[in-house]
């Protein structure tokens, strides 16, 4: 059986084993990135939704064609405004006038920040919180966004304290308690994390916040928490409006389906937020397509119900199939999984790479082992079970 599968990846063509050993970040020098949806490829790597956006944003991108000679000034604030009264924070109307003016102060203390997708957010922590010295403490296997942006931050001191997972590949709160101290200047929860789908209770992620300096910020990245059952109740939301060193980021490219259109947003208290905004590319970042379909999408519960049910099938069928494959699925949350297949994965992704069947290698977190693999089309996620049935046999 091994000769066989290291006589299939010598076989494997040198463009596709230059795509494999390529995975250098998340979507930075991925070959795969740019592979063409219409070449029938199931890109199962990037946690997209594969449904794709709400048919109200998509038509609300359509009638705003005429529209698109325009700067959203108005229409960015209204997408602002409609997040606030979500997230019940105090507003007042006036401040979604047409204007790129400093922007009048919430009554409440906290505010909300539209970003360019939610990365812009991170690398905004970064820059306000990693550029001198200090330390962040962060995850790893996690998503690196805020402690790789603080690396490249010219003459930035800061140390990068990374904390391993737990046995059971969620976030080991405990030891990130312990790697806290008064020079701590950020610290990094993913929750559901990438790439384990892997959640923490919200007292957990109250003990970290307990537990940093006054100065220092705590990030609770929730770009998944949507796909939660119970989002409420794990939501850091509540903290980030009640604590004035905590924000919660979040995005509209996952659940919303819209990561083509780049729309995130941050929430906490105004300090934070103004602490970020020097960062931050400001109202003229965002497109006047993306706050369109972003606002409509806010509306279409269907379209959230039908993801969340793909979603519900999809971890049914991938616990079958790895089962199946004799290999061990971490308990996900999320819209994707991590999977070891014990053994180093690379002939894996390589034999379903070869079947248009695209999914991320360990390697890129240095966990050969292992494979992230996101939520497909039920047709997707058929070819891929098909697949992972076919390598078995292998
Ligand atoms: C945990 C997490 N946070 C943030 C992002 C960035 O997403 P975006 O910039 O599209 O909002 C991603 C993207 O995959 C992610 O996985």
């Amino acid at each position: 059986m091994e000769s066989s599968r290291r006589g299939f990846v010598a076989g494997i063509s040198a463009a596709t084993a230059l795509a494999l050993s390529n995975f250098a970040g998340e979507i930075r020098a991925n070959a795969f990135a740019n592979a063409p949806l219409a070449l029938k490829k199931a890109r199962i790597l990037f946690n997209e939704n594969p449904l794709g956006p709400s048919p109200f944003a998509v038509s609300a991108i359509e009638s705003s064609a005429s529209m698109l000679g325009r700067y959203p000034l108005s229409e960015g604030p209204r997408l602002e405004m409609k997040l606030r009264k979500l997230h019940g924070l105090s507003y007042r109307e006036a401040s979604a006038e047409l204007s790129l003016g400093p922007k009048p102060k919430l009554e409440g203390g906290n505010d909300l920040l539209l970003g360019i997708g939610s990365s812009e957010i991170l690398k905004a922590v970064a820059w306000a919180y990693g550029s001198k010295s200090g330390n962040i403490v962060e995850a790893h296997p996690s998503y690196s966004a805020v402690g790789d942006a603080v690396a490249e931050i010219p003459g930035s001191q800061m140390q990068r304290k990374i904390i391993p997972l737990d046995s059971d590949n969620r976030f080991d709160t405990a030891a990130m308690i312990k790697a806290i101290d008064a020079d701590t200047k950020i610290v990094v929860i993913c929750n559901p994390n990438n790439p384990t789908g892997t959640t923490i209770p919200l007292a957990q992620i109250v003990s970290v916040a307990d537990a940093i300096p006054q100065d220092a910020l705590l990030l609770v990245d929730e770009a998944y928490i949507e796909f939660l059952p119970h989002a409420d109740k794990v939501s850091a939301m509540e903290l980030a409006k009640t604590r004035k060193n905590v924000l919660v980021a979040r995005t509209f490219s996952k659940i919303f389906g819209l990561a083509g259109l780049r729309i995130g947003y941050g929430l906490g208290a105004t300090e934070i937020i103004d602490r970020l905004r020097p960062f931050m590319l400001g109202q003229l970042s965002l497109s006047m397509a993306g706050v369109l379909a972003a606002e409509a999408s806010m509306d279409d519960a269907q379209h959230m119900a039908k993801t969340k049910s793909l979603h519900q099938k999809t971890l049914e069928l991938w616990t079958r199939c790895f089962h199946a494959a004799g290999w061990k699925m971490t308990p996900s949350e999320a819209c994707f999984c991590w999977v070891n297949v014990g053994q180093d994965a690379t002939p894996l992704v390589s034999f379903l790479a070869e079947r248009d069947v695209l999914i991320s290698g360990g390697r890129r977190w240095k966990l050969p082992n292992y494979v992230r693999i996101s939520m497909g089309t039920e047709e997707e996620n058929e070819r891929l079970v098909a697949g992972v049935a076919a390598f078995s046999k292998t």
